[in-house]
C-alpha cells in the first residue's frame, strides 16, 4: 500500500504541495473569479476523485456538495473532518458509478484526478462530466512540461497518478469528449463548458 493512501499523510502531503506551489490560493482565486455569476452560494457541486474532501471548503457552506472517491478511508476521513448539512461524500469508483443523469450540477470539479485514469477512462469521465454539468467543468491537473521544476517532478513522481499528461494531450482529450475550453489561465487549470452556444 502506498503511504499516501493513509488520509492523514495525504492531507499533510496536500498541504505541503499547496504551500510550495501556492496551489490552494490559485484555486481559491480562480473560484472567486468564477464566482462572478457562475457559482452561486446555493450551487450544486459535484467533485469527482474528491480525495479527503477538503476542497469542499472552497465553496460556500450553503452549496450542495457531492464528493465521490475510490478510497473508503478518505471518505471516512472526509465525513469526520468536513461533514456538513449540505455535504455528501460517497465511496465509489467514479468511472463505474451509475449517476442519475437527470440530475445536473452547476459545476463539476475534476481536481488533480484525471492523471489517475488511463486515456479511455479519462475520456469516459470527461464525457460524463459534460452530461452531468449544467454548463461548466473545472479541471486542475499536474502537467508534464519541460518547464517543471525538479521539486515538481519529485512530488509528481511521489503522487500515485500514473498518467500525467502534457497540456497539449489534455486539450486533445477535452476536445474528443466534445467539451470546449473557455479558459486555461495556467497550464494546469482548465475551465470547460459543454454548451456550444456559451456566451451567445
Ligand atoms: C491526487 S488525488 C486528488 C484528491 C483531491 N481531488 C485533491 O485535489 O486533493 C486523486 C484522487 O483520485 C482518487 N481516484 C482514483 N481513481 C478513482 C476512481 N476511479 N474513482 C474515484 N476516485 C478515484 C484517488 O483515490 C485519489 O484520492
Amino acid at each position: 500500500m502506498h503511504i499516501l493512501e493513509n488520509p492523514y499523510l495525504w492531507h499533510l502531503f496536500r498541504i505541503i504541495i499547496d504551500i510550495i506551489f501556492k496551489y490552494d490560493k490559485a484555486k481559491k482565486d480562480y473560484m472567486d473569479v468564477l464566482g462572478g455569476g457562475l457559482i452561486v452560494s446555493t450551487a450544486n457541486i459535484l467533485d469527482l476523485g474528491c480525495g479527503i474532501g477538503n476542497l469542499c471548503t472552497l465553496f460556500d457552506d450553503k452549496c450542495h456538495y457531492t464528493g465521490i472517491e475510490l478510497n473508503p478511508k478518505y471518505i471516512e476521513y472526509a465525513n469526520k473532518k468536513f461533514a456538513g448539512e449540505n455535504r455528501q461524500f460517497i465511496s465509489a469508483d467514479a468511472v463505474a458509478y451509475s449517476f442519475n443523469e437527470m440530475k445536473k450540477y452547476d459545476l463539476v470539479c475534476l481536481f488533480d484526478f484525471l492523471h489517475h485514469l488511463d486515456d479511455e477512462h479519462c475520456l469516459q469521465i470527461l464525457e460524463s462530466s459534460g452530461r452531468l454539468s449544467k454548463k461548466n467543468i473545472v479541471i486542475t491537473e499536474p502537467i508534464d512540461s519541460p518547464e517543471n521544476k525538479p521539486i515538481q517532478k519529485v512530488l509528481q513522481r511521489f503522487d500515485r497518478g500514473k498518467y500525467i499528461r502534457s497540456n497539449a494531450r489534455m486539450k486533445e482529450l477535452i476536445k474528443e469528449a466534445g467539451l470546449t475550453i473557455l479558459e486555461n489561465p495556467k497550464g494546469n487549470i482548465f475551465l470547460l463548458t459543454n454548451a456550444t452556444n456559451y456566451g451567445k
